[in-house]
């Protein structure tokens, strides 16, 4: 069958690149207790007001449409921090009770994971990313503007106690302020058996200071790491994952198998044509990508009585419209409006 230029073909996520979203992240508050310089200012932002937040059972009704007739089957609970988020565990264990479960991973900084670990992962969470860009707690006082390393730290290892595995780990680098830590980093995870990917930094803060000069790209990050590892091809598969990843030559993860690192290019070799993804904000918004101008409002229709497919629908059509690339590097490159905080890494 044919189909026209102007509407989605079959039922899932499918756009006019010829690429389909299968990996769902949702944003389930845009609120954070940490305050990293490279994503908000010191006072933080205006938050979403409480009634314009989808209720809890809001987003498992949503995420039911999108894993029951769009196709969707990896959900990742993102924030601001998901963890402040009251009902997450309840979310979780909704969302684990359909039918067609979905994998479930959450990206969190770790505040509060020590206490949340465990009844994450009884409630059916999967696995968790978190975010640690230093080993040294003055410096995280100084990126995140509160002195919480030991809370992240603590987190972390109540992950992998819970079974939570593999446990990965995320880590911005910034000139200056961290970038000569890379293979402390990396240290840090592989005693631990964490498994660390490092994220070049994105146009995504609210302030719009991001300069290029100043990123510290994946080039970088490599040879301050083969400075003192040695980082071997890794046969595994990449497919539509973001990171390229590395095998860490004599080291092993918890299970015994070779060791990886990972580092995500967004900027310098962007992975748009293999994107997966479809985006929900915490106000019910749908995003095809984080780069989007554009967005697509579903809670109206939800809270406006639609039916299912009629929600499916609508977000086929917000998706069918994804752009090809973020177009960061095209010199007409435009920020989006929202702050990753709000959108959801
Ligand atoms: N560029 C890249 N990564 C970012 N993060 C937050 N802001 C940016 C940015 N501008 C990271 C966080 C966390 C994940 C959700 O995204 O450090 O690891
Ligand atoms: Fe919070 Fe993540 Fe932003 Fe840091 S980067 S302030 S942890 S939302």
């Amino acid at each position: 069958m044919t189909h026209s230029e102007h509407e989605p073909p079959g039922a899932g996520l499918a756009d006019r690149h010829g690429r389909v979203a299968t990996d769902l992240r949702v944003s389930l508050t845009d609120r954070c207790n940490l305050r990293c310089t490279y994503c908000m200012p010191a006072e933080g932002l205006d938050w979403l007001p409480n009634p314009a937040l989808l209720t809890d059972a809001e987003i498992v009704r949503l995420i039911d449409v999108a894993v029951h007739r769009l196709g969707v089957t990896d959900v990742r609970f993102t924030g601001g921090e998901p963890l402040l988020r009251r009902g997450l565990t309840e979310i979780v264990r909704a969302v684990a009770a359909l039918p067609g479960r979905p994998r479930m991973m959450l990206t969190t900084n770790g505040i509060g994971l020590s206490r949340l670990a465990a009844p994450l992962a009884d409630a059916g969470l999967d696995r968790v990313n978190v975010s640690l860009d230093t080993t040294d707690p003055a410096r995280f006082k100084t990126i995140t503007r509160r002195d919480r390393h030991a809370d992240v730290v603590e987190g972390l290892a109540a992950a992998a106690a819970a079974g939570l595995l593999p446990v990965k780990m995320n880590a911005v680098l910034l000139h200056g302020v961290n970038d000569d830590e890379a293979a402390e980093l990396l240290r840090f995870a592989l005693d631990r058996g964490y498994e660390l990917r490092f994220i070049e930094q994105m146009p995504l803060d609210a302030g719009h200071t991001w300069r290029r000069e100043e990123m510290v790209t994946a080039a970088e990050i490599l040879a301050r790491l083969r400075a003192e590892f040695t980082l071997l091809p890794d046969p595994a598969v990449r497919g539509g994952a973001p990171a390229e990843t590395w095998v860490v030559e004599g080291r092993t993860d918890i299970g015994g198998a070779p060791a990886r690192v990972g580092v995500i290019a967004s900027v310098s070799s962007p992975f748009c044509g293999a994107c997966d993804r479809t985006r929900l904000t915490a106000d019910g918004a749908v995003r095809s990508c984080l780069f989007s101008q554009e967005e697509t409002d579903l809670r109206s229709a939800l809270r406006g009585g639609a039916t299912d497919e009629e929600l499916a629908d609508l977000w086929r059509k917000a998706m069918w419209a994804k752009p090809a690339g973020h177009g960061i590097n095209d010199p007409r490159f435009l920020q989006p409006a929202r702050p990753m905080s709000a959108i959801g890494g």
